[in-house]
């Protein structure tokens, strides 16, 4: 068992946890970042399966999320824009094929409804402030409705519910409508900056990285060198002390190669995960019942890569729409440069089950069926095709982020960045704005360095 000592051990080498790294080292701290897996990047991680290049993870950059732009562009990484010329498709739930622009092609009254609802969500999520959603002064009550019987009560138009609903339930938190609740549903509209923005896929699939979005973690890795950062060494305990304030106190993190002493931990894990290390002592009542009301949603990201983007010659921009299908919506995902033609869709809630659990050949065939409904029979043959499979990797647990439970936002949501001891949090996941985004995760990995750089001052 090696031992070192450090100023802060950081506890997963994801984006939050990895800029937080930086920040501090930047300031003179000494670090040592600890990750469960055999690479960096947690939830974005980039890779070239049979000869295409994919985003297995995070990769898409809103214009609003100048955070993780900002850091790109201190690590000299380029951002280029999805493509998006060309007619979008929409399946209807007779499994008819509309192309479009602008509206989406359902019956005027449905508009309508979508229309209403929508001006409904983005006026109160403009209410909330990212920050601290749970000061809403109706917060307790929202966050007792779920999101479906809000919008049952706001319309009678079921394909209007689906539609909007979906923006947050399939798109977002990937968790059934009945399961969440309004307040975390406005939340998220905030987090992004407004409803809004989560609605318009021009907006929130704006920009990628060149070169992929793991990058971003790899660089910050090369910067922090391999003495500070040590893969395979899942943390599995985490002793600490509670001293007097204003007096140091420590932390030691404990793997099965390392235990690394330290002024402050920050753990950098999604929230789901906070209950695989054991903590000695155990953390204070408050976390220890806070911890188990988050819990990740289920999405199953597809790639199918071709050897040119034939869509766009039928004019099509590869973005599709069918909330009916099993590959609920489709986007161009060619990378930057790339001969190849590159396609991603999503699998969401229910239905991601149902396709994990057919057999292989059946699945494969069963999600090439539903691309073919949107861009034809050459969708079929594709030179790649790849299931990001997160919910099956030890150290994540599923996709994209971490939710609460219904009422556990406004419950708990004020304890999730309080400080316990020398223990910081800091993920994508309890942060307000860019919540459940890579944004959010260079916020919170930064702001999370800053408050620990102020505790030193204070004690000095
Ligand atoms: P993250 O989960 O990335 O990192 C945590 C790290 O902790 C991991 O490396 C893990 O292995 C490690 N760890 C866990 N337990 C440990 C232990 N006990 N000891 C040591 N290490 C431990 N975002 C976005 O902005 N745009 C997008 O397009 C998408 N799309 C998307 C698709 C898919 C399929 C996923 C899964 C996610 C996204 N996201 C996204 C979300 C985005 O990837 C996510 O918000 C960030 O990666 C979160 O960064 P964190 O550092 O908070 O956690």
């Amino acid at each position: 068992m090696q031992e070192i000592t450090r100023d802060v051990v950081i506890i997963g080498a994801g984006p939050a946890g990895l800029t937080a790294a930086r920040r501090l080292s930047q300031t003179g701290k000494t670090v040592a970042v600890l990750e469960a897996r055999d690479r960096v990047g947690g939830r974005t991680w980039s890779d070239t399966i049979d000869g295409s290049f994919l985003e297995i993870g995070g990769q898409w950059i809103a214009p609003e999320q100048t955070a993780i732009q900002d850091l790109a562009a201190e690590l000299g990484l380029e951002l280029f824009q999805r493509h998006r010329d060309g007619d979008s498709v929409f399946i209807d739930k007779e499994g008819n094929r509309h192309r479009f622009t602008g509206d989406f092609p359902v019956k005027p009254e449905t508009l309508e409804e979508m229309r209403k609802l929508r001006a409904e969500l983005t006026r109160l999520s403009l209410e909330v402030d990212p920050a601290a959603p749970w000061e809403h002064p109706r917060a307790a009550e929202y966050d007792e409705i779920t999101f479906d019987a809000w919008l049952r009560a706001q319309s009678d138009d079921a394909e209007a519910r689906l539609i909007i609903g979906n923006f947050i339930s399939g798109a977002m938190l990937t968790k059934p409508k009945h399961s969440f609740s309004l307040l975390q549903a406005i939340f998220f509209g905030a987090s992004a900056g407004s409803f809004e923005n989560l609605v318009d896929e021009d907006i929130l699939l704006d920009k990628r990285v060149v070169g992929g979005m793991q990058s971003v973690s790899i660089r910050i890795a090369e910067e922090l060198g391999s003495e500070n950062v040590f893969l395979d060494n899942p943390v599995r305990e985490l002793h600490w002390e509670d001293t007097a304030e204003g007096a140091p106190a420590t932390v030691t993190a404990i793997t099965d190669h390392l235990r690394v002493s330290a002024r402050h931990a920050i753990l950098a894990v999604p929230p789901n995960l906070y209950s695989r290390i054991q903590y000695v002592p155990a953390l204070p009542r408050i976390q220890q019942i806070a911890h188990q009301h988050h819990s990740m949603g289920l999405v199953i990201k597809v790639h199918a890569s071709y050897d040119r983007p034939f869509w766009r010659e039928q004019g099509l921009s590869g973005t599709g729409f069918g909330y009916y299908n099993v590959v609920q919506d489709i986007y161009d995902n060619t990378n930057h440069r790339d001969e190849r033609g590159t396609l991603v869709g999503f699998i969401v809630e229910h239905d991601a089950e149902k396709v994990w659990a057919l057999p292989e050949d059946e699945r494969r065939e069963t999600i090439l069926n539903s691309l073919a409904e949107y861009l034809g029979d050459e969708a079929r043959n594709p030179l790649a095709f790849y299931l990001s499979d997160f919910g099956a990797e030890e150290w994540t647990r599923g996709a994209y982020g971490t939710s609460y439970d219904l009422g556990g936002l406004s419950r708990w949501g004020a304890t999730q960045n309080q400080p316990v001891g020398p223990i910081f949090f800091a993920s994508s996941d309890i942060q307000g704005f860019g919540y459940q985004h890579v944004d959010g995760a260079v916020r919170i990995g930064q702001d999370t360095a800053a408050r620990i750089l102020e505790a030193d001052r204070a004690a000095q």
